[in-house]
């Protein structure tokens, strides 16, 4: 079965791939807008510590489940369940978190084509096809049903080569593009008037807000989304992984790639803002706060790229490919997790499931581009704030309580012998068991 249903061919195939789907608009876009709005260095500090306290544990959970039961998120989870009543509470966990992701790629693939649109406009304006410029960055159906189509006609050609050929290829060939896109466009605008005191407002704490509930809540979801919680997507890619790899460093160092990559999108976008201040663009909205949401990557920041004449063309359009490829490192990984399903469960071809399966999801996309205005914010509503959360939070129930802990401890110690004896093995299952599932519910509770 391993060899029929593929995997990841070495360590750095999966790093590249979960890194891949756990970076995307949600780093490079969410964690800088969340910062802004959140009094700067105080919820980068509360985000840093929820990251590693309680979104890694979560993260260790499914990736645990999908090393264990080497398949979909269903199955997984049926395998670790014994009577009946835990069969059918695996099928809801793992349907819902399948359920999720497509949800989730709904939405994320709308977006995403904005990005694509912006990425080509630069080009047009330096082939001088003024007319086609325009109309790629103006909002029009036209517009947003033709690149919502293109950039999930990647993400299903992807998806379609299979584990090895295609998202781990991928991810491997865009994730070291992306990470110097970015270190390179942080340098360049790190050398800009304004730049300076974009890092001051990003790096000193506003202390007072630390224990501020709507900072805690705002970080612990941007926390579990980056990591893709919820979504039986990393059920899925742990399926992947050899037996022989130490899932405790790897999911360690998948979690420090998210956040680093997060922080650096930090040093990007505040202090681009602040530059943009500089030139005389408005960066404050009328209550104070700085102004985020797609106002800022849609307007704020190609008004600044504007600002900065011939040159500017040149960032846009690194700014902009920067953000398709991360979001398509991430769509990738969304889609994996209803196609792993339907292949395993259903005996359906991977060509064949892929593309259906990703037809049907761009088809519910081409409904909320026609009722953009409440359908947008409704869906990414409910899928990030309402099912993610709650399905991370069943997955740690099942491990904390459904799972024997033996058969646990024999899934940890694979690839790493010595884990009983370390602190993970202290201090993470009763973690697992009773503050994850505990602190997801208290956030939940309190964002109702
Ligand atoms: N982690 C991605 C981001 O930060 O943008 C979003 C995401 C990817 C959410 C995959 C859910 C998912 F299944």
């Amino acid at each position: 079965m391993a060899v029929s249903r593929g995997g990841f061919s070495s360590r750095m195939g999966f790093i590249m791939a979960a890194a891949g789907s756990a970076v995307g608009l949600g780093n490079i876009w969410g964690f800088p807008t969340q910062t802004a709005s959140n009094g700067g260095a105080a919820f980068v500090l509360v985000y840093l510590v929820l990251a590693f306290c309680l979104a890694y544990p979560a993260f260790m959970a499914e990736l645990l489940i999908g090393r264990y039961g080497q398949a979909n998120a269903v199955t997984s989870l049926q395998k670790m369940s014994r009577t009946l009543w835990q069969k059918r509470f695996a099928f809801v966990v793992g349907f819902g978190g399948i359920i999720c992701a497509a949800l989730i790629l709904s939405f994320y693939g709308i977006i995403a084509g904005w990005m694509m649109s912006y990425a080509i406009e630069p080009l047009f304006l330096l082939a001088n096809m003024q007319i086609s410029a325009d109309w790629v960055i103006t909002h029009s159906l036209a517009r947003n049903l033709f690149f919502t189509s293109v950039f999930m006609a990647l993400t299903i050609v992807i998806i379609r080569r299979g584990v090895e050929n295609g998202i781990e290829k991928w991810s491997k060939r865009l994730m070291p593009l992306l990470i110097g896109l970015m270190v390179l466009l942080t340098s360049y605008v790190f050398t800009l008037d304004g730049a300076s005191e974009g890092l001051e407002a990003y790096l000193n704490p506003d202390v007072s807000r630390l224990l501020d509930p709507n900072l805690l809540i705002s970080a612990l979801g941007q926390a579990f989304f980056s990591l893709s919680l919820g979504t039986s997507v990393m059920v899925i890619y742990g399926s992947y992984i050899s037996k022989k790899e130490n899932l405790v460093t790897l999911g360690a160092q998948v979690t420090l790639i998210d956040v680093s990559i997060a922080f650096l999108a930090g040093l990007l976008i505040i202090p681009a803002m602040y530059v943009a201040q500089a030139q005389g663009v408005a960066i404050f909205a009328e209550d104070g706060s700085l102004i985020s949401g797609s106002s800022l990557v849609f307007t704020v920041l190609p008004t600044l790229f504007d600002s900065m004449g011939g040159v500017g063309l040149f960032v846009a359009l690194a700014f902009f490919v920067l953000m398709s490829i991360a979001a398509l490192t991430s769509s990738i990984s969304m889609l994996e997790g209803p196609v792993s399903y339907a292949v395993e469960r259903h005996n359906l071809k991977r060509e064949t499931a892929t593309t259906v399966i990703g037809l049907i999801i761009l088809l519910f996309s081409v409904v909320i581009v026609f009722n953009l205005s409440f359908m947008l914010d409704f869906v990414a509503i409910l899928a990030t704030q309402y099912w993610q959360p709650i399905i991370a939070m069943l997955c740690c129930v099942f491990v904390g309580w459904i799972w024997h802990r033996s058969e646990l401890l024999a899934e940890i110690k694979e690839g790493n012998d010595e884990v009983e004896n370390s602190l993970f093995w202290k201090v993470w299952p009763w973690y697992t068991k009773f503050v994850c599932p505990a602190a997801i519910a208290i956030v939940f509770i309190h964002s109702l």
